[in-house]
C-alpha cells in the first residue's frame, strides 16, 4: 500500500472537499450554508467523525497485519511506512521553509563555546521568516510611496467618495422608484407627462367635487391663494393622501392612488393657482404663505388681501 499523504493531511483535505461541495450545492443566498442551516454543521461534524473513524480502522488493520507478518515482511513494511512520511512533498517543503540542517551536518555549524556542556548551533535564519521580512520591507516602501509621497487617498477621502457615489445611486434609484415619495420628499412636478397624468387622475376622481377648472363645489376653490389645509406641494400632497378634516367629504386618497399618482395630481391641482374658473366658490381658509419665498413678496400679498375665515363647505356626501 502506497500513500502519498499522511493521515493528518488526508482527513482535512477530504473534509474540506466535502465542505466545499456542500457550500456549492446548497442555495443559501449571501450567507454560507452552514450558517443559514445549522443542521449542516451537525452533518459536517458527522463527516469528520466518520473520516477519523476510517483512518483509525485502517490504522488498526495495518497493526493487525503487521503482527501476522514474519520478520522480513515486518521490516519491509516499516521501511515503506517511513518512506511515506519522509518522502512526502509536504515534509520536503517544510524542511525548505525552516532551513534546518540535518543532525548529521550539525558539526559544521556548531559554535566553539561550551556552557557547562550546553552548545550553540549557528543556524541560518529560517527562510519562511526571512522572506516574510523582505515582503514587509517591500510593502512598507510601496505604502510609503503611495500614501506619503504621491498622496494617495486616505480613509476619509475614500469614505467621502464612497458616500458621494452612494448618494448618486440613491438618486438614480429614486428616479426609477417614484412611489417612494412621501410628504417629506415630494417635490412639485413640472414634467408635461406628469401633469397630463395628474389631469387624468383629477378628471376621473376629483372633478365631481372640485370642478374641472378647480373652481370648487362640494370641495373648496383651488384657484385662489386661500387654503384650508395649507398650500404648497407638501401640504396638498398630505391633504390628498390623508384626506381633509373629518366629515367634510375629502377622503384619504392613499387607499386608491399610488404615491406617485398623488404627487402628479397634487402638482396638477397647484396649476390652478391664479386661473379664473367659470363659477368660483368663495374663498375658504387662510392665505397660504410659502416660507421659502423671500419676505418682501409675502408682505405685499398680505397687505392686499385680508384673510377670510369662512367655513361654508356643505357637508359632502361621503
Ligand atoms: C367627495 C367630494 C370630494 C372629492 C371626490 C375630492 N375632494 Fe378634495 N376636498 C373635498 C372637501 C369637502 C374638501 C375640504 C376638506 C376640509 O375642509 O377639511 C377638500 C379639500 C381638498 C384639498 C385641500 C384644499 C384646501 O383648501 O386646503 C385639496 C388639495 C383637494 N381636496 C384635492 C383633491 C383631489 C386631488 C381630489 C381627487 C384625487 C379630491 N380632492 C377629491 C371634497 C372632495
Amino acid at each position: 500500500m502506497k500513500n502519498l499523504f499522511p493521515s493528518y493531511v488526508r482527513v482535512p483535505v477530504f473534509f474540506f472537499i466535502i465542505f466545499g461541495l456542500i457550500e456549492f450545492a446548497i442555495e443559501s443566498g449571501d450567507q454560507p450554508a452552514f450558517m443559514k442551516y445549522p443542521v449542516v454543521i451537525l452533518f459536517l461534524l458527522l463527516v469528520l467523525i466518520i473520516l477519523i473513524a476510517i483512518e483509525a480502522i485502517i490504522g488498526s488493520l495495518e497493526n493487525v497485519m503487521l503482527h501476522s507478518l514474519d520478520e522480513v515482511g515486518k521490516e519491509r513494511f516499516l521501511a515503506s511506512k517511513n518512506k511515506e512520511v519522509n518522502f512526502g512533498w509536504l515534509s520536503r517543503l517544510y524542511e525548505k521553509l525552516t532551513g534546518t540542517r540535518p543532525i548529521e551536518e550539525e558539526s559544521e555549524i556548531i559554535l566553539d563555546h561550551n556552557y557547562d556542556g550546553i552548545k550553540e548551533l549557528d543556524n541560518a535564519l529560517p527562510p519562511w521568516w526571512l522572506y516574510g521580512f523582505y515582503i514587509t520591507i517591500i510593502f512598507g516602501v510601496v505604502y510609503m510611496l503611495k500614501y506619503h509621497v504621491f498622496d494617495g487617498d486616505n480613509q476619509i477621502t475614500e469614505l467621502e467618495t464612497e458616500l458621494a457615489e452612494a448618494k448618486i445611486a440613491i438618486e438614480e434609484y429614486k428616479k426609477t422608484a417614484k412611489d417612494l415619495v412621501d410628504y417629506n420628499t415630494v417635490e412639485l412636478l413640472t414634467d408635461v407627462s406628469d401633469l397630463a397624468q395628474g389631469k387624468q387622475i383629477f378628471d376621473v376622481n376629483c372633478v365631481a367635487c372640485h370642478k374641472a377648472d378647480g373652481g370648487g363645489g362640494i370641495g373648496p376653490n383651488m384657484t385662489d391663494e386661500y387654503w384650508i389645509l395649507g398650500g404648497g406641494i407638501k401640504n396638498v400632497f398630505k391633504t390628498v393622501s390623508e384626506g381633509g378634516r373629518d366629515g367634510k367629504g375629502m377622503v384619504a386618497w392613499k387607499q386608491i392612488l399610488k404615491p406617485s399618482e398623488i404627487a402628479q395630481v397634487s402638482s396638477y391641482v397647484l396649476q390652478f393657482q391664479g386661473t379664473t374658473p367659470a363659477e368660483p366658490k368663495a374663498a375658504e381658509g387662510e392665505i397660504w404663505i410659502d416660507e421659502s419665498i423671500p419676505e418682501e413678496t409675502i408682505e405685499e400679498t398680505t397687505q392686499e388681501t385680508n384673510a377670510v375665515e369662512t367655513d361654508s363647505v356643505q357637508s359632502g356626501s361621503n
